[in-house]
């Protein structure tokens, strides 16, 4: 595995393998690896002849200094979690290396951009589709992939390859989950053990919201009865809890029709952790 920290290194390899004729499969991640990532770079290393994995702290995306400061990094394990996957090159990049100068570039993903995630983290997704944007252009790869874990995040880059004429496939992968149901994030590290047993129950939430969604075609009561059984919990303080259109993102409207694709979306405070989590259903 190579380890590349300049954007011109990364170039120069990733031009060699175009020449080459060889595929080339890009992970973009902010480090702090865990089996989620992983799952991403295993299935990447199964389509593509080499496999980039990029770790960066993208400040631009950050709403919120503290977060910023305070998300993990550990370089080393990172690396050493790495081996074995299937990666080939290793791109960790410096802050000035990504950001020579600040950028002015304003991206405005319209309705996509204006529920959950983007209108609780103002300017996040603007961070995102620059730093993917110039990742894309530096990796050229043929295939890059994320994971559906961040939902609205894969439609949002979705929507930049498509606007934007990235000429790559973007593959999304299934969430990769504890086994008491927890969505793997780097940030799950950072919650307190009282905070860590009661994480469990955002899943929960979701399971029990597409249970009623499908049993009643109704969001407000999908919604209803998910937030009931997170108000049980002192511990957990709900930012959203949406039931959406999978791909619009917006809300769904009562009786929701057979045949219609879902996603139930949350996002909550858990001692000073911000967590997300969704699930997606077809309703039947
Ligand atoms: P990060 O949170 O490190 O996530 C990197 C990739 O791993 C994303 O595509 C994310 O959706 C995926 N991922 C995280 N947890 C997962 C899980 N439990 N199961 C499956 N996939 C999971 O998302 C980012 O970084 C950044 O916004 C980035 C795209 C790198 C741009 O800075």
């Amino acid at each position: 595995m190579e380890i590349l920290e300049t954007a011109a290194a990364l170039q120069a390899l990733t031009e060699k393998w175009r020449r080459e004729g060889r595929s080339i499969g890009f992970v973009p991640t902010m480090g702090a690896l865990h089996e989620g990532h992983l799952q991403l770079v295993r299935a990447a290393a199964v389509e593509n002849d080499e496999v980039v994995v990029s770790i960066f702290v993208n400040p631009t995306q950050f709403n919120n200094s503290e977060d910023f400061k305070l998300y993990p990094r550990v370089p080393d394990s990172d690396a050493e979690m790495l081996h074995g996957t299937g990666c080939t090159a290793l791109f960790s990049p410096s802050v000035e290396e990504i950001y020579p100068r600040p950028t002015v570039l304003q991206f405005d993903f319209g309705l996509l951009e204006r529920v959950m995630e983007g209108a609780h983290r103002p300017g996040h997704f603007n961070g995102v589709a620059t730093v993917v944007s110039k990742l894309f252009h530096l990796g050229r790869p043929h295939r890059a992939y994320f994971g559906q874990k961040d939902w609205q995040q894969v439609a949002v880059v979705r929507q930049l390859v498509q606007d934007l004429s990235f000429d790559l496939q973007l593959i999304s992968c299934p969430t990769v989950r504890e086994a008491d149901g927890l969505a793997m994030s780097s940030r799950n590290r950072r919650l307190s053990a009282q905070a860590r047993a009661v994480a469990p129950r955002l899943y929960e939430a979701l399971q029990l919201a597409v249970e009623c969604l499908q049993q009643t075609k109704q969001p407000a009561e999908a919604q209803q009865a998910a937030l009931e059984l997170l108000g049980a919990h002192s511990e957990i303080e709900v930012e959203y809890l949406e039931v959406a259109d999978a791909r619009s993102l917006q809300p769904l409207p009562a009786n929701a029709a057979v045949g219609q694709e879902a996603v139930i979306c949350v996002a909550a405070w858990l001692g000073g952790v911000r967590l997300i989590d969704n699930v997606v259903l077809s309703l039947t």
